[in-house]
């Protein structure tokens, strides 16, 4: 590949050159955010043959990754070393290189601002790198989660102001990252990849793309059906976990178990699919990804009742765990002011290590309000990290059965495979359960109170 930036060839050159980089493996894949999301995505372009350019603003995620040093618990340090060293990956903070790349992915973050609109700042800040050093026969691909029409409206000006002409000189195209951290079942290349493309040069050449990484690419007719669908999914999610979150507090009224119905239910071979309740929703996507539709919405004088009232609530959700742990210490003669309480995992989603939203950290909040001295235990996450809305200066605690036993009650809220639920109810006095992770515990049940 010509490494001088906007150097004009024909396009049918531009196009045919790209399709047979990627057909024969000679492309260079660059992404842009080297999160949860990115470092996969590099990890399956590796396995596929590539050599990759990963680029991100955070100079100490590139100097660890430099030094073979991974920062998510699910790809390991020797597989980075390796990789850096043999040259497949090349993390970098240069975004000058970015001409190097013949695709470049986009895996930046897409929070919510404070006011719960779409905060585009990540996306619109890396496309502005990718315009600046936009060169001929580049691919762009946006992978981050984002309301329909973020490709078009938002992207496409960003690079033509380059000069570079879509279709011509570059191409762009949308494929929604499906990515289910720590879930060895699926790996980024067993997932089916969606792709709309701005045109169907663009759609055509992210399809050869993806179509040699993962299993299966399912082209759709634009970007907006491939940004729409990923915000279905997410949305579908939250609606459900809503739905089955408000059937627990009805069904605990009632003296039923939502875990034991849902266990039921889901012996339908059609027409049901099991959804859990929870102690409120976590991590980067679900709990956010639904309001930039809502947004979306709003912009056009329409609502999406579903959305506000799963996220209702789902938000209510730690209050009434919280008020389940107060009726269940008050039934042992215990305020919860100057009780004990040890909150287990703050990781939003068992046997990872993301806090991001994680509903551990309002649990332990609302306990401090309510002046319980609380501690955490979590063999993911050695210690709290400062996070948007909370900073919790804590250390995970061992846990020893004169730990458990020194505590008045203890919360789980993750439901990570390696606690051992026989121990914890084994030593501890009251044990309030979020996540129906001590249902194969025979004894102590007596100490269990489900929340
Ligand atoms: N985490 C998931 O499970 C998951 C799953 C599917 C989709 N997504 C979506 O993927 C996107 C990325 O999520 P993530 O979890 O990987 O986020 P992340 O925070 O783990 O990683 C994003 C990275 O982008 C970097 N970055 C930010 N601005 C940059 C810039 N201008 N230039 C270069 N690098 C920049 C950050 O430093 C960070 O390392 C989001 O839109 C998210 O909704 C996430």
């Amino acid at each position: 590949m010509a490494d001088t930036p906007k150097t004009r060839v024909p396009a049918d050159s531009e196009r045919g050159h790209l399709a047979k980089a990627f057909a024969d493996k000679t492309a260079k894949i660059g992404v842009i955010g080297l999160g949860y999301v990115g470092l996969p995505l590099i990890r399956t372009f590796v396995a596929a043959g590539y050599k990759t350019l990963g680029f991100d603003i955070d100079s100490t995620k590139v100097k660890r990754l430099l030094a073979g040093e991974s920062y998510i618990e699910h790809i390991s340090s020797q597989w980075i070393g390796n990789c850096v060293r043999e040259g497949k990956f090349q993390p970098t903070a240069d975004m000058s290189r970015l001409p190097e790349a013949d695709a470049v992915l986009l895996c930046v973050p897409t929070p919510l601002n404070e006011t719960r609109d779409p905060d585009l700042t990540y996306i619109e800040n890396s496309t502005r790198w990718v315009a600046k050093y936009l060169r001929p026969g580049q691919l762009v691909v946006l992978e981050s989660t984002t309301y329909p029409g973020t490709t078009r409206d938002v992207i496409l000006p960003i690079l033509q102001s380059s000069g570079l002409v879509l279709g011509k000189d570059f191409f762009l195209a949308y494929s929604p990252e499906r990515e289910d951290p720590g879930n060895p079942d699926f790996p980024a290349a067993g997932i089916p990849k969606v792709v709309g493309g701005m045109d169907q040069a663009s759609l055509d050449l992210a399809a050869k793309l993806y179509g040699q990484g993962v299993v299966e690419v399912i082209p759709v007719s634009s970007c907006e059906v491939a940004e729409a669908c990923k915000i279905v999914e997410n949305t579908y999610r939250a609606v459900n976990i809503a739905m089955v979150n408000e059937l627990k507090m009805l069904f605990s009224r009632m003296g039923i178990d939502v875990w034991e119905v849902i266990d039921a239910a889901k012996t339908k071979p059609f027409g049901f699919q099991a959804f859990y309740p929870g102690p409120g929703l976590g991590g980067h996507c679900i709990p956010i990804d639904p309001f930039y539709l809502s947004w979306l919405a709003r912009r056009a004088g329409l609502s999406t009742r579903f959305i506000e009232l799963a996220g209702e609530i789902n938000t209510a959700m730690p209050q009434y765990v919280i008020d389940r742990l107060t009726e269940a210490l008050n039934e042992v003669g215990k305020p919860v002011k100057d009780s004990k309480v040890c909150v287990l995992g703050a990781a939003y989603k068992k046997d990872i290590d993301d806090p991001r939203e994680s509903p551990a950290f309002t649990l332990i909040t609302l306990l401090q309000q309510r002046g319980a001295e609380v501690s955490y235990s979590d063999p993911h996450i050695p210690r709290l990290p400062r996070m948007r809305q909370h900073n919790i200066p804590l250390e995970s605690s061992p846990l020893t059965a004169e730990f458990l036993a020194s505590q008045d009650c203890v919360l789980i809220a993750t439901d990570h495979s390696t606690f051992d639920y026989d121990f914890i109810v084994e030593h501890a006095k009251l044990v309030v359960d979020t996540r129906n992770a001590t249902a194969a515990v025979r004894h102590g049940r007596e100490k269990i109170q489900k929340a």
